[in-house]
């Protein structure tokens, strides 16, 4: 097939103008039917100016984007049009996001590639570091007792969720937290020690759970508890990355079952002095 000149693609920020015709190259690209134009608007609330997508003659034929967390980018939603693969819009669309990354200034950036993606990423020098998993949840269990200790997140508490969830993730991510309540109110929950210290966090969008981090399986389990107990527009799934040992036995216990897995990769010059033990639950693929 022949290959893509740069200058034949028009790559251009993501607004409100064009989600639509980001949803459509995304289905595409993916062999999906339902829409996921509100997931596409969620992304660009997380980073305004850090979604694009590509047009070749006035025709969208990809996307993709990145979140900029100050220690490290986060790349992610990248689609290209079905019947257009495999003729270099990919790897000019990846180009265009490292470029905008550096111009951010950050150096390092992680992501979760698909089998298709890895082929593309390894070309620029990303490195497979984990997996992870997609969990899906299969028999709803029977609501559990509810825990004391579970509180509802609002949004003075973001400053306690940041002290707990920066050293964990590597970077602050307020503006996941402020996104996330204000699109799911009442949909976050945290657990205390005894002492009153904050050991853990969930929240529930609309299909997915996550981000949801905790330093004890038993908080995990308290938080887990709690999300099931409200509705969930399909079965909810969570992203749980591979160095968590104990998300498996959890999530298992409570009906979900893994159905897919991609590959965590990296770019960076050192090791990251992040803590993937301890989350169970990524806010997507996309955004780590
Ligand atoms: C992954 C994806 C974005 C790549 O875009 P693309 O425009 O097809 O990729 P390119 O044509 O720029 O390919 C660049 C290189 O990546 C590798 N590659 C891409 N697709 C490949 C495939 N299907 N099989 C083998 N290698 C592939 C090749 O090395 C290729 O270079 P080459 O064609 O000179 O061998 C696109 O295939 C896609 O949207 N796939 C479905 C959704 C998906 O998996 N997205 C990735 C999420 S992480």
């Amino acid at each position: 097939m022949a290959k893509m000149n740069d200058d034949k693609l028009n790559i251009v920020m993501l607004d409100d103008s064009c989600t639509g015709d980001a949803d459509r190259v995304f289905r595409s690209a993916f062999n999906i039917n339902d829409s996921r134009e509100d997931i596409i608007r969620m992304y660009c609330s997380f980073q305004p100016d850090g979604y694009f997508i590509a047009y070749r003659n006035k025709i969208p034929v990809g996307m993709a984007g990145a979140i900029d967390y100050g220690a490290f980018a986060y790349i992610g939603m990248m689609a290209v049009d079905n019947p257009c693969q495999r003729q270099g819009i990919g790897a000019i669309l990846f180009r265009h996001i490292l470029e905008w990354i550096t111009k951010k200034g950050v150096s390092a950036a992680f992501l979760d590639a698909t089998d298709t993606g890895r082929l593309l990423y390894t070309q620029f020098g990303f490195k497979p570091v984990d997996i992870t998993h997609l969990y899906a949840l299969r028999i709803h269990p029977s609501p559990p007792p509810p825990d004391t200790r579970v509180s509802t997140v609002r949004e003075s508490d973001i400053g306690r969720l940041r002290g707990f969830d920066t050293p964990i993730f590597g970077a602050n991510r307020d503006k996941i937290f402020r996104t996330l309540l204000g699109h799911y109110p009442g949909r976050a929950f945290y657990t205390t020690t005894p002492d009153g210290r904050l050991n853990g966090y969930i929240f529930a969008q609309t299909e997915r759970i996550g981000p949801w981090v905790a330093s004890s399986e038993p908080a995990a389990r308290s938080l887990l508890s709690a999300v099931l107990a409200l509705p969930f527009k399909e079965r909810p799934t969570v992203s749980v990355p591979g160095m968590n040992g104990r998300a498996k036995p959890l999530l298992e216990a409570f009906g979900f079952s893994s159905v897919f897995q991609n590959t965590h990769m990296r770019r960076c010059d050192i090791g990251f002095p992040d803590h993937r033990e301890l989350v169970y639950g990524q806010t997507s693929f996309a955004s780590g």
